[in-house]
């Protein structure tokens, strides 16, 4: 689970302790407890250069070729002698056509002895014909023997080496802290807080490690592979963040596995060639576990080769985690990879009512601190929210689910209350998973949601009651930025197909009943946030939290910058890797650019013409220099961060990454801006009659009709780049597979016109074409070496 600051089958938190050192003495504050690792994978590959595509002999097709067929074409040829009866793909049935740049994004899983290869992911893009990019992480080595799983003794033991690492680390930084803090770099402030970071991964991750040692022996010895219960059963004990529950399953290990109810899926493939199930009555979990057989790739010992392991894969929804895990299928059950999710008919012509109102800081305050409220509209954009934010098909309604639906009765409904086909907005005081019958306010039938917001000084027993007296007006607040942020990002190709977040999909394609479960002032925790992102075609869950950093307290949902950074979490999981994969930013450099896209286009809403330096959640905080090392500028002296600065002790968290990520896009951002100028506006202009959009001052002039609608800014353009180029980007990104797949989806939008003015925004902060790093591990270590050049081209 990601937070505030954080999310994909993943779960994201706002912050991850950086507030520790500030809320001290303030009472408990939760760290939720997250699992977060897995193999590297060492052949991995991004290539966005046709020229190494060449090199394989695939020859373009022609450009009304359909992309499925060209896709399958290309795989088949890159795999060449390693296909065979026994190792095969499938292309999965999210890939998409990006309407706007036309760029089709294929999606392809590895297949072996019928079983799917859990990370051996291809994305192969393609334009007019061409291969213009891909990535492939498949299994290169020769097919094992079905049902057969591979000697434990001959490959590595990701996890373990994982946690022996973290704790080599630990006792380094923990050394190291006094003559850090000596250090003139802003960061020895918060050192004894980073250790503290990397102590909150440890124990989360570290527990319980060698459990497959000390489980009972009538089940150490158990290696039947067709049961998955002892394997699931021990995830649960490294999972869970309650001890009693630890002991509990430790005492009654025999008693759990029988009082397990396992269902053959519903989706069972009618050609045999997956096996899934759900099971019911898993301690700590709050829905039935999904289960599937499959392969991991495990390196190993040495390193220098990948072996296919024979896993179960489950899915494991918790109170405040969502896992996608791989535990061996054979004893002993080792964990392998795990992945929190908690950082996607004829159609009846809809009726929108009269727009509703709110009563609330405006689209572009970031916080209270630099504005006031007004009343704003319900300014849905007709493209992203053809019914407005108020009606719902009763068929795609979990308040009608049940309910037999007479076919006379329309189809939509118009809700009087923050629950629309975006967003079920609602408190969750209670901070428990549902959310159906939670308060929301009810705007009445013209939909007026206008209320007071005048939280008054009390002591701090009283601090939380006073913020409860205002819950109208923050449930009204959260609807209304979720809302906005849904319709902006779908103009800039967030939509149905890409995996977006909505109950009803308008025919549009894409998984449905997903909108987001938006809960206010969640009593599950203080001072953060979070996201969790479950594959499309299920409710991605948002939990904003209170802020006892100040007395009255302060409302993360009153921060739209906090809600923009989880909202975004949703948008960069579904999009990277397709929208039914969630589980490809999951951790290290990959997790930690899943943050820092967040910060960065919380930033980029929140600025204005007029350059300054933002700070991330300063208000919430109560901290001019916010939940953040530095705060976000051009100035490097007062953010100093560059690629290196992964190094540094402390930066192994999400998001100590993300926010060199979201530094690095902030001054790319700012050449893009000095370039193209600066749009007032980030929404696109609005469709006319006929359905064809504008130009308006937002779009360049158009000078060919199949050519794509290029933002004419800076600051629009850079947000079109940057989701564009989760959607280029591989599995499991790198930064620089990240900045490849940013300037390759330049070259698709423009013709390549701001190649030089992106690299030379990479590299004035280390992430130039010469950047290197040398034994870089899963969860973000390594060597670094900044690269400052640019490519020949763009020199003098
Ligand atoms: C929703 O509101 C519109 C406009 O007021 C109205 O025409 C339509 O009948 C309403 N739908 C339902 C189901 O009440
Ligand atoms: C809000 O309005 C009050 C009263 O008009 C004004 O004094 C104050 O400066 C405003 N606050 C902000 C942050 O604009
Ligand atoms: C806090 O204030 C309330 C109301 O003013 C009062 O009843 C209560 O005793 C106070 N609590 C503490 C701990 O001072
Ligand atoms: C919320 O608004 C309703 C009216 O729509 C009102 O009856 C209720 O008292 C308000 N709740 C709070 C906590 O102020
Ligand atoms: C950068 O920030 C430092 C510290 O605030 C300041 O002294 C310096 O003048 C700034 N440099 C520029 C170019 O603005």
């Amino acid at each position: 689970m990601r937070c505030l600051l954080t999310a994909s089958l993943v779960v994201a938190g706002l912050a991850g302790n950086a507030l520790s050192h500030i809320t001290k003495g303030d009472g408990p504050v939760r760290r939720r407890k997250t699992l977060g690792f897995g193999p590297e994978h060492p052949h991995a590959v991004f290539h966005s250069s046709p020229y190494q595509i060449q090199t394989n002999g695939f020859m373009p097709m022609g450009p009304d070729v359909d992309p499925l067929v060209v896709a399958e074409r290309f795989v088949t040829d890159i795999l060449g002698k390693q296909l065979s009866e026994s190792m095969s793909f499938k292309i999965r049935k999210d890939s998409y056509t990006d309407k706007n740049t036309g760029v089709s994004h294929v999606y392809i899983r590895q297949v072996v002895n019928g079983l799917e290869v859990a990370d051996g992911d291809m994305n192969v893009n393609i334009k007019d014909g061409m291969v213009i990019s891909y990535g492939n992480s498949f299994y290169q080595g020769s097919v094992p023997a079905p049902f057969v799983n591979i000697d434990t003794e001959l490959v590595a033991h990701p996890h373990r080496d994982y946690c022996d690492l973290l704790t080599t680390e630990l006792e380094t930084r923990v050394n190291e802290v006094s003559q850090f803090s000596g250090e003139q770099v802003v960061l020895g402030k918060h050192t004894s807080a980073r250790v503290e970071e990397l102590a909150h991964i440890h124990a989360s991750n570290c527990r319980h490690q060698n459990l497959p040692y000390e489980v009972p022996m009538s089940f150490n010895a158990v290696d039947d592979i067709a049961d998955f219960r002892p394997a699931l059963l021990q995830f649960m004990v490294a999972a869970t963040p309650n001890d009693e529950v630890v002991n509990d399953i430790l005492g009654n290990f025999e008693e759990h596995v029988n009082k397990m109810v396992v269902t053959p899926s519903d989706h069972f493939a009618p050609s045999g060639d997956s096996i899934e199930f759900t099971v019911g009555r898993v301690p700590d979990t709050v829905s039935p576990v999904k289960v599937k057989m499959a392969y991991i790739q495990v390196p190993s010992k040495k390193g220098d080769v990948m072996h296919l392991n024979l896993v179960w894969k489950f899915e494991v929804e918790m109170q405040d985690n969502w896992y996608e895990t791989a535990i061996s299928a054979t004893a002993p059950h080792r964990i392998i990879s795990v992945v929190d999710w908690a950082s996607d008919a004829p159609i009846p012509e809809p009726t929108t009512p009269e727009p509703a109102t709110y009563n609330v800081f405006a689209w572009g305050i970031n916080d209270p601190a630099v504005g006031n409220r007004s009343v704003a509209k319900e300014n849905f954009d007709i493209l992203a929210s053809p019914v407005g934010w108020h009606s719902i098909p009763y068929v795609n309604d979990p308040l009608f689910r049940g309910v037999r639906l007479s076919k006379r009765k329309p189809f939509f409904r118009n809700t009087t209350t923050t629950w629309g086909n975006n967003v079920f907005a609602q408190e969750n005081w209670e901070g428990q998973n549902s959310y159906l019958n939670n308060y929301r306010p009810d705007g009445g039938k013209d939909r007026v949601f206008d209320y007071t917001y005048n939280p008054k000084f009390t002591n701090k027993t009283d601090a939380q009651d006073e913020a409860q007296k205002y819950i109208n007006t923050t449930v009204a607040q959260l609807f209304y930025t979720t809302n906005l942020v849904h319709d902006l990002y779908y103009r800039y190709g967030f939509d149905e197909v890409a995996g977006n977040f909505q109950q009803h999909n308008f025919g549009r394609g894409g998984a449905e009943n997903d909108a987001v479960i938006a809960n206010a002032q969640d009593g599950s925790g203080y001072n953060n946030a979070n996201f969790m992102t479950p594959p499309d075609g299920q409710n991605g869950r948002m939990r904003m939290y209170l802020w006892n950093t100040a007395i009255p307290y302060r409302d993360g949902d009153l921060e739209a910058g906090i809600v923009i950074h989880e909202l975004s979490h949703g948008l960069s999981t579904r999009l990277t890797g397709g929208p039914a994969n969630s589980g490809c930013l999951g951790w290290g450099e990959s997790g930690g650019m899943g943050e820092g896209w967040g910060d960065f286009l919380a930033t980029t809403i929140r600025s204005n013409k007029e350059y300054s330096d933002y700070a991330m959640g300063a208000w919430a905080a109560n901290r001019d220099a916010g939940i953040r090392n530095y705060i976000y500028s051009l100035n490097e002296t007062i953010n100093p961060s560059t690629y290196k600065t992964l190094d540094k002790p402390g930066y192994w968290g999400v998001h100590a990454i993300g926010e060199v990520w979201a530094e690095l896009l902030w001054v790319v951002s700012q050449g893009l801006i000095k370039k193209h100028g600066y749009s007032e506006d980030l929404f696109p202009p609005k469709p006319l009659e006929d359905g064809s959009v504008p130009e308006g001052d937002f779009y360049r002039p158009s000078t060919g009709s199949k050519k794509p609608k290029v933002p004419k800014h800076g600051n629009s353009l850079v947000i079109q780049l940057v989701l564009n180029g989760m959607k280029l980007q591989v599995c499991r990104p790198s930064f620089f597979d990240a900045r490849d797949a940013i300037i390759q989806a330049d070259q698709v939008l423009t013709g390549g016109e701001n190649f030089c003015t992106l690299w030379e925004g990479f590299a004035a902060r280390g992430l130039g074409p010469d950047a290197k790093v040398e034994g870089r591990t899963p969860w973000g270590g390594g060597v670094r070496t900044n690269g400052y050049l640019v490519p020949e081209v763009c020199r003098d």
